[in-house]
C-alpha cells in the first residue's frame, strides 16, 4: 500500500465524486459535506452501478453515496449496504494535505 495523489481537493464536485483509474478496477473518490473525503471501488454491492455518478448526502460518519442505478444508499466510512439492503463494497483510506487529496492504494 502506498499513497497516491489524487488532485486538488477544490477538482471534485462537492457532494460528488471523481474516478480514478486502478488495476483492480476504477475507484471512486467522493466529496462529502465539511470536505470530508472518502473511496471505495467504484461499483454498487447491488450490482455493481457506478456510485461515482451517484449523490452524496451526509457528513462525517454518517456521510452516504445513493446508487444511480436502483437507489441503494452505500455508507462512504464503511462501504456497508445501509439497511434493508447487504452487501459491501471496498473501501480505501484517504487523507487531505495542503488542499490536496491522497488515497492509500
Ligand atoms: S446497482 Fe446500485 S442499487 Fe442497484
Amino acid at each position: 500500500m502506498a499513497w497516491q495523489k489524487v488532485c486538488p481537493l477544490e477538482e471534485i464536485p462537492l457532494l460528488g465524486a471523481r474516478v480514478v483509474a486502478h488495476e483492480d478496477g476504477a475507484i471512486a473518490v467522493f466529496r462529502a459535506d465539511g470536505d470530508t473525503v472518502f473511496a471505495l471501488r467504484d461499483a454498487c454491492p447491488h450490482k455493481g452501478g457506478p456510485l461515482s455518478q451517484g449523490i452524496v448526502h451526509g457528513s462525517g460518519e454518517s456521510a452516504r453515496v445513493t446508487c444511480p442505478l436502483h437507489g441503494w444508499n452505500v455508507d462512504l466510512d464503511s462501504g456497508h449496504a445501509c439497511a434493508p439492503d447487504e452487501g459491501c463494497v471496498e473501501r480505501y483510506a484517504t487523507k487531505v494535505e495542503h488542499a490536496v487529496v491522497w488515497l492509500e492504494v
